[in-house]
């Protein structure tokens, strides 16, 4: 089983680097193989809806192709944002809007497991709209979509400001791992 593993926060070595990276350290101690990408540092550019990815590829020169190649080839991915104004950064939203090419030609993430994490500096800070964000695009791929198990979470839901603030979140980090163990379990039944 191939989990890759997204961070869409510009600051690396933040928060949300931290929860995504301890959600595939679970998966890999439960034998996954794992991919982490931080956002931060990788140049993604906007989309301009010129549609020229119905039929070839983005013109666009940049890091997004290689992360779509990484997406295609996974089982499931756990994508995780910062949540910036209730809603995902718009480093990953750019990334979102790139993936059209991957539901327009053959829906190529179509039945991977996905899962979310959102990391507020305040506690109901627009997590859940950060995560709802990420759930929408991954349905409209027409992915899988699962939450954490028995903490009834919609993903992974933290709270940091400064970076490593979230290790002291220990209710938040219980949900990353039950999200994280969710994934496998799911992935996991449709590779049997
Ligand atoms: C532009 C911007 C907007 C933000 N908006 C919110 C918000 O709506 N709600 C919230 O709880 N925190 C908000 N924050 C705080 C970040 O979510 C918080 O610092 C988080 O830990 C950043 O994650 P990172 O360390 O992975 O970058 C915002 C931060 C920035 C820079």
């Amino acid at each position: 089983m191939r989990i890759v593993g997204i961070s869409g926060s510009p600051r690396r070595g933040g928060n949300t680097d931290t929860l995504v990276r301890r959600a595939l350290k679970l998966c890999e101690k439960e034998g996954a193989e794992v991919e982490f990408i931080p956002l931060s540092g990788k140049k993604i550019e906007y989309c301009e809806g010129c549609f020229i990815c119905k039929r070839n590829d983005c013109i666009k020169e940049d890091d997004a192709g290689e992360i779509f190649d990484s997406m295609e080839k996974s089982d499931a991915l756990i994508i995780g944002s910062p949540t910036y104004f209730s809603s995902v950064s718009g480093r990953l939203k750019s990334l979102f809007d790139r993936s059209l090419p991957l539901r327009i030609r053959d829906y190529r993430l179509r039945d991977k497991i996905g899962g979310a994490i959102a990391v507020g500096g305040s506690r109901n800070g627009g997590q859940e709209f950060a995560v709802r964000d990420i759930h929408n695009w991954m349905l409209l791929h027409e992915m899988v979509v699962v939450a954490d198990r028995e903490t009834a979470h919609f993903g992974g839901i933290c709270v940091g400001s400064d970076p490593a603030d979230v290790l002291e979140d220990r209710t938040g980090l219980r949900t990353v791992d039950n999200l994280a163990q969710r994934v496998l379990d799911v992935a996991g039944k449709q590779l049997d």
